[in-house]
Parts: structure tokens; C-alpha cells; sequence
């Protein structure tokens, strides 16, 4: 119930409506005895009263699949996933491929990394996850589908540019999903690069740097001349290593769709971020509307591998139809993929009709 007429609350409470009506008033409520009164406002009304609301769990969702809750000695550590965010032309792109050059001189010889939106870099023995994403939109696009992958968010501010809108509405994002920010202050080799300016700026943001008694990390990088890159990456295992994150790997998967879209000769095509348990080969599985069984999968370098851990991202082959990034993907049995999936396209189709209608209706308004 969202919400209960005050003669309902009155026998809910035991209170006669006129007493009901009297707080409401001294709440700033005018009502009547059958008013409908919201949620929020009856439990402000019961603890005027004096009386304790027990919340009731979530009726449960058809169309959502329920996550199970992992005991603490399940978890084993997992590497961190890091966004890169910032203004545009402030040189993530440039970033991400200096780290990747960074590891592919290491280990690839001449080996094109390919690329799937997401991939993984090796740092001394460490494994560190970059979400290739177009920017913050993106994130905010996950975001907003509850979907949160970021451990780590890399601010990228170019030295010569300074803070510009598109940092601060990334620092707010970084902020709201309660993502550590590592600042990396780009284009130092650039003639007009002022470290020190960009740092006052970021303080009017209430990001202060260490040396000036705060706590944000700021590196300053180059990704033309590649210097900072390793300074970078060693600031992310640090900050990773506070978080100590885990996650359980045995058991069925559970992930994210960071991207996909339909491919001519494979289908619809999903990179997905694994993010607890472990994909495998033969999965059913559902995301979003799409269901399917994992047929093939595909790791950053274009390997195809049989099984992906957690923090693994991977393309997935074999789903019914393109997901859309943010989806959540999980691995249930084959009954519950198809008749969840069913479901989520007739409420799918519930809520675009009642968007069609809305758009109808101000059409009409506005051509009179
Ligand atoms: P969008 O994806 O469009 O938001 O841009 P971006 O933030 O990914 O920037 P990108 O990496 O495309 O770089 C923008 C421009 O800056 C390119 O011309 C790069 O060559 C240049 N650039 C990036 N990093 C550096 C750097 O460290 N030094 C210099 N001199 N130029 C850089
Ligand atoms: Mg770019």
C-alpha cells in the first residue's frame, strides 16, 4: 500500500479521527476523514503518536531475480573497476590507452588488445579493471538503473583546461554513488600546464589535495609523454587495498552490461562485468529482457575463455535479444529466465504505452 485514508489510520492506531486530523493540521496537513494519506506522512503521523511502523520486507518483484546474500567466509579479494571521468577532450581516451600501452609493451608483443568496452591491466602482479565508458554519461546511465560497478573513479582534468562543468557534474556522480575520487591532473607537458591552479580549483570543489591538508589524491600525468602513468596506477592499488573488496566466486554469477548491441554474424552481443560468482559456458541466463544460455565467450584480448571470475569482463554471446548497458545479468535456471523475461516485456510494453499516451495528450495541448 502507498497509501491510507485517515479512517483507516484511526483504526490502525486506535485513535479517534479527530485526533488524526489534529495532528495532521499541526503537521501542516489539511485532511479529511477519508483523505488519502502518503506513506512517508503516516509514519511521521505514528511517531507523534508514539508508535513504533515496522517496515515490511519488499512485496517481491516478478520481475526481478533476488540476490543472494554471500557469508563472509565465501568472499575472496577481486580486483578494483575503475571509471575514467572528466571534461571532454581532457584526454581519458589518451589516458586508458597510455595505461594499456603501459601493459601491452609488457607482455603482448606486438598483440592488439582488443577492445570490448572494458578491459583488464596487469601492474606488478596486480589486476586492475577500466571501464571504457564514453565519459559519465555512462555512469550515469548505470547509475540511474542502479546498477553500480565503480570502485574507483579516475577524475581526469586537463592541466592547461582546469575544471570545467563537465568535473563538476562528474565529481558530483563519483560523490552521490560514494566512489573514491583519484585525481589525475593531464596534459603537464603542455606549455600553458598549471598543477597548482588546477588544485585551487578542485579545492572550490571540496576536493583538497594531501599536501594541502586534505584528502584527495592528485597525479599529476602525462598521457602523450606517459609520465605519471605508473604514479597512477600504484595511487589505485593503494586506494584499492583500503577498500578490500571481495566478492564470493562460487556461486551462480551475477554481473553487469556495461554495453551491447547486435552484431550481423554473432547475434546480440553483451560485454558483461562479472561481478559475483563465476560465468560459465552453458549459463542460462537472463539481463533485462533478454534470456538465453552462454554459448561463446570473449576476453579482453579476444581470447575465448570457458569461465569468468569475478571483476572479469567478458563478451557474451548467445542471449535472445540486446540488453542495455546496466542491465543486470544473472544466471538462473531456465524456467525462471524465460517466464521473468516474459514478464519484464509485457511491463515493458505496459510503460511505453502509458508514455505514448502522455506524449499524445501534450501534443494535443500544445497544437491548440
Ligand atoms: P572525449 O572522449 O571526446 O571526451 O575526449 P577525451 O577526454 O577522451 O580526450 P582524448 O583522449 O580524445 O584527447 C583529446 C585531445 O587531447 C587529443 O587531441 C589528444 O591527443 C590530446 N591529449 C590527450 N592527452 C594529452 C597529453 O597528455 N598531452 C598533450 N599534449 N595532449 C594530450
Ligand atoms: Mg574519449
Amino acid at each position: 500500500t502507498e497509501s491510507m485514508t485517515v479512517k483507516e489510520l484511526s483504526a490502525k492506531f486506535g485513535r479517534e479521527v479527530g485526533e488524526i486530523i489534529k495532528k495532521l493540521m499541526m503537521l501542516g496537513v489539511m485532511a479529511t476523514i477519508n483523505q488519502e494519506i502518503d506513506m512517508d506522512t503516516a509514519k511521521i503521523l505514528a511517531s507523534e503518536f508514539g508508535i513504533t511502523v515496522e517496515e515490511l520486507p519488499p512485496a517481491e518483484d516478478p520481475t526481478e531475480i533476488p540476490d543472494i546474500e554471500d557469508s563472509a567466509e565465501s568472499l575472496l579479494p577481486r580486483p578494483p573497476v575503475v571509471t575514467i571521468m572528466g571534461h571532454v577532450d581532457h584526454g581519458k581516451t589518451s589516458l586508458l590507452d597510455a595505461i594499456r600501452q603501459t601493459n601491452v609493451t609488457g607482455q603482448e608483443a606486438g598483440g592488439i588488445t582488443q577492445h570490448i568496452g572494458a578491459y583488464q591491466v596487469n601492474y606488478q602482479n596486480n589486476k586492475i579493471v577500466f571501464l571504457d565508458t564514453p565519459g559519465h554519461e555512462a555512469f550515469t546511465a548505470m547509475r540511474a538503473r542502479g546498477a553500480q560497478v565503480t570502485d574507483i573513479a579516475i577524475l581526469v582534468v586537463a592541466a592547461d583546461d582546469g575544471v570545467m562543468p563537465q568535473t563538476i557534474e562528474a565529481i558530483n556522480h563519483a560523490k552521490a554513488a560514494k566512489v573514491p575520487i583519484i585525481v589525475a591532473v593531464n596534459k603537464i607537458d603542455r606549455p600553458g600546464a598549471n598543477v597548482d591552479r588546477i588544485k585551487q580549483q578542485l579545492t572550490e570543489q571540496g576536493l583538497v589535495t594531501e599536501e594541502w591538508g586534505g584528502e584527495t589524491i592528485v597525479v599529476p600525468v602525462s598521457a602523450k609523454t606517459k609520465t605519471g602513468i605508473n604514479e597512477l596506477l600504484e595511487m589505485i592499488l593503494l586506494v584499492a587495498e583500503v577498500q578490500d573488496l571481495k566478492a564470493n566466486p562460487n556461486r551462480l554469477a551475477i554481473g553487469t552490461i556495461i554495453e551491447a548491441e547486435l552484431d550481423k554474424g554473432r547475434g546480440p552481443v553483451a560485454t558483461v562485468l562479472v561481478q559475483k560468482g563465476t560465468l560459465r559456458i552453458g549459463d542460462t541466463i537472463i539481463a533485462g529482457t533478454a534470456y538465453g544460455k552462454v554459448r561463446a565467450m570473449i576476453n579482453d584480448r579476444g581470447d575465448k575463455v570457458k569461465k569468468a571470475t569475478p571483476s572479469t569482463p567478458v563478451e557474451v554471446l548467445g542471449l535472445s535479444d540486446v540488453p542495455m548497458a546496466g542491465d543486470i545479468l544473472a544466471v538462473v535456471d531456465e524456467n525462471t529466465a524465460r517466464s521473468v523475461a516474459e514478464k519484464r516485456v509485457s511491463k515493458k510494453r505496459i510503460e511505453d504505452m502509458g508514455q505514448m499516451q502522455k506524449i499524445t495528450l501534450d501534443d494535443l495541448f500544445t497544437q491548440i
